[in-house]
């Protein structure tokens, strides 16, 4: 039957091969150019069925002509199920043949031009998820960039403020710092840890805007006059206008508003209560006080013991969620000698201090030594070193000696 077949498709021009086992016309497919395939429904060796799925695993878009029997009609259909486009019953006219024939090859177009439109869709696909990845990339360089910025203003606005005063700039970093580390046991991340610092950093800047007498008696005995007083119960208002004015900060600027306001009412200039004070804000609030009254050379009687009175007004002026962090974290501070170990940029966490200064390969200071790491400089540190962070030398940070 084969040879039969052979003879009637090369009267139309074209050029055959015969197999009568199946193994070996599969081998044939795999190894030659060939247009199109007919296939008895039984070979000596194989199904049709078996040939069939063993062509569309070889040939996937090899057009197969089944060739049966009105006895084998029901397997026919199967065949087609299976990826046959269409069926010949014997006997057969040459001219059924004929008309198979370029039904088959015109399936065959058909599949091989789809087939390049869905490679071509694929390589679309490809390039916009390329041109998506590079977006995504750029984003994050300019997001590294924009957070270098800002830090690099933070620390250039503490500056200003030694300037003015350097007890008001040490005061200043200590609230960011320990703010920070509140802020980490508290859960707070990314953006939130940035904006915390940031106005801890900044809270007290509408000092600057004051006669430099009050900041010197407010970092040292805490007694003003009647007008110097006053004019400091406005350095919360004044220091949100200074930083308002940048589109980044109007968080920070509300946080530095509300640095003295106290959770049962009684704080300044609004007199806020409860939830009605941003979190970071009723973070500031004992963090401030507590540093306040700690640096002083005379405290207030009621702050000889500054702990102590923290926990006294926990539930009070401060929300007590924030005290007992900051407790937490003035007992890490005060888990005794704290060691110097080097661990690898990847192993770099929120709340750790450096203990030496992270530069990059050309020797610039990325982060300084005894800065509190948040997620954010932890990022950005990755961000500007080499790809290869596993390459990159250690980092020395400190760490309590363990008992
Ligand atoms: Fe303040
Ligand atoms: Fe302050």
């Amino acid at each position: 039957m084969g040879k039969r077949i052979a003879n009637t498709i090369e009267s139309f021009g074209y050029a055959t091969t015969v197999s009568t086992r199946a193994v070996e016309a599969v081998q044939l497919l795999r190894t030659g150019r060939y247009g199109l395939m007919t296939c008895d429904i039984e070979m000596p060796d194989m199904t049709g069925l078996a040939v069939i799925r063993l062509v569309r695993a070889a040939c996937p878009l090899l057009p197969v002509l089944m060739i049966t029997s009105n006895s084998e009609l029901s397997t026919a259909l199967e065949a087609l199920r299976l990826g046959a486009f269409d069926y010949v019953v014997k006997p057969f006219k040459p001219s059924d043949i004929r008309e198979k024939l370029e039904r088959g090859f015109a399936v065959a177009l058909a599949d091989e031009q789809r087939e390049r439109q869905v490679d071509k869709l694929k390589e679309r696909i490809a390039d916009r998820d390329r041109q998506i990845e590079a977006g995504r990339e750029e984003l994050r360089r300019l997001n590294r960039l924009f957070k270098k910025g800002v830090l690099d203003g933070l620390g250039i606005s503490v500056n200003i403020l030694s300037r003015h005063n350097e007890a008001l700039a040490d005061h200043s970093r200590r609230v960011g710092d320990i703010s920070l580390r509140v802020g980490v046991k508290l859960g707070l991340r990314g953006d939130e840890l940035l904006n915390l610092h940031a106005a801890g950093l900044l809270h007290d800047i509408g000092m600057l805007a004051l006669s430099p007498d009050i900041a010197v008696a407010m970092c040292t005995h805490g007694q003003l006059d009647r007008v110097e007083k006053t004019a400091y119960l406005r350095h919360c208002e004044l220091g949100a206008q200074i930083v308002e004015g940048i589109e980044r900060f109007q968080c920070v600027a509300a946080v530095i508003a509300a640095h003295h306001e106290y959770v049962d009412g009684t704080g300044f200039p609004m007199g806020l209560v409860g939830d009605a004070i941003p979190l970071s804000a009723r973070i500031l609030a004992a963090v401030e006080d507590l540093d306040t009254f700690r640096s002083m050379n005379r405290p207030p009687d009621e702050w000889r013991d500054p702990v102590a009175r923290l926990q006294d007004e926990a539930g009070r002026r401060y929300d007590p969620a924030v005290v007992s962090a900051l407790l937490d974290a003035l007992a890490d501070e005060a888990a005794g000698p704290r060691e110097v170990v080097e661990v690898a940029v990847t192993e770099l966490i929120p709340g750790m201090k450096l203990a030496s200064d992270i530069c990059s390969r050309n020797g610039m200071v990325l982060v300084g030594e005894g800065q509190l790491l948040s997620a954010d400089m932890i990022e950005r540190v990755r961000g500007l070193l080499d790809t290869d962070l596993h390459a990159t030398p250690p980092v020395r940070v400190e760490r309590a000696v363990a008992a």
